[in-house]
């Protein structure tokens, strides 16, 4: 007989960049969920390791301490704690895998060590609850761009991946060589509506017939002649760089979907990471899924972006299968899928 699903109730913790957060679950129901977002990297254009460290540090304590005051929980409640070990940077990963190692030991519950990288593959599940692989994922976040089979818990196929700069890498260079603000995507998605998406025509680097990776080093450099070429952009300038970036962008990871579309014959396509905030990806990608009959999900905005639901989702999902790591696990800033 197939027994229901248990619904633990689950501590999720980020700490792997610039965003302290945590959650808890019941199961998949999110019953409280805190995201601090370090602000003082603002001024660089780019997150500072060090910084991050110290900022996460500084924090920790009041977010987890705020999201059990909201939940109206105490930490005697909670059956296991979830906590990202990788990839990030180093000194970020390890606030709060310490800071997780020290509550499983104090609450003696069972510790779940989640790649962060997994966890935004399995965000769009908190909002729609029926979703369950199989399904395409197109990961677009800050630091990683691949389109992924996801076969079921922990077993996927990368059918694709960038061979240099992630999406949102480029959007943030990009918004730095426009310097118009950080992070470059929000401010790219929202400058974008007053420029002209066909001003400038940026190279749209699709690879070979058949190839599901991306490459998006030459759209950059091609803005950063553009941009050295007409010396002073004026503000109309800017937003219609920003467009005309953008636009793209969003035709190189339409196309590359299209492609994973048909070699794999998925009918579930998931957006997930934090570019998977961009609404005209949003917008061409849902056009282009009705288009083929397919169904697209996309996370709403504060799981698209880093955050611990999704830390704390992963974590429900191992529990049910008993998958607990050991105290001893090391934060691994190079973690892979
Ligand atoms: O998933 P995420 O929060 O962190 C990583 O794991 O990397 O993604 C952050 C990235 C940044 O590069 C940011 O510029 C981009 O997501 N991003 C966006 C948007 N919102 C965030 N890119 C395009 N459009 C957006 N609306
Ligand atoms: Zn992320």
């Amino acid at each position: 007989m197939i027994t229901q699903e248990v619904n633990p109730i689950i501590l999720g913790i980020e700490s792997s960049c610039d965003e302290t957060s945590a959650a808890i679950l019941k199961g998949f129901d999110v019953i409280s969920h805190i995201v601090y977002s370090q602000m003082i990297h603002k001024k660089y254009g780019g997150v500072v390791p060090e910084l991050a460290s110290r900022a996460h540090e500084h924090a920790i304590s009041q977010v987890v301490h705020s999201t059990f005051e909201s939940a109206k929980l105490a930490p005697g409640d909670i059956d296991a704690i979830a906590v990202t070990y990788g990839p990030g940077l180093m000194g970020a990963l390890l606030v709060g895998l310490n800071y997780a190692k020290g509550f499983a030991l104090a609450q003696n519950i069972p510790f779940i060590a989640v790649n962060h990288v997994e966890a935004h593959l399995y965000a769009p599940m908190l909002e729609f609850t029926k979703l369950a692989p199989p399904f395409l994922c197109l990961l677009v976040s800050g630091g990683h761009t691949m389109l992924v089979d996801v076969k079921g818990v922990r077993d996927f196929k990368i059918l694709g991946t960038t061979r240099d700069d992630a999406a949102g890498e480029s959007f943030d260079k990009t918004a730095r060589l426009l310097k118009i603000g950080y992070p470059g995507g929000p401010v790219i998605d929202t400058l974008s509506d007053s420029g002209d998406p066909g001003a400038v025509k940026f190279p749209r680097s699709l690879l070979e017939p058949d190839s599901l990776d991306f490459s998006f080093s030459g759209m950059k450099t091609a803005v950063l002649n553009y941009v050295k070429k007409h010396n002073e952009p004026n503000d109309q300038d800017k937003a219609n760089i920003a467009a005309s970036f953008q636009e793209a962008v969003v035709d190189v990871l339409k196309e590359k979907v299209r492609r994973a579309i048909v070699a794999t014959g998925h009918r579930q396509v998931v957006l997930a990471g934090g570019v998977a905030a961009n609404r005209r990806l949003r917008f061409e990608l849902k056009k282009m899924a009705d288009h083929m009959g397919v169904d697209l999900f996309y996370p709403p905005l504060e799981y698209c972006t880093d955050n611990a639901a999704m830390i704390a989702a992963t974590g429900v999902m191992y529990y049910r299968k008993g998958w607990f790591a050991d105290l001893e696990i090391g934060a691994v800033p190079n973690l892979k899928l």
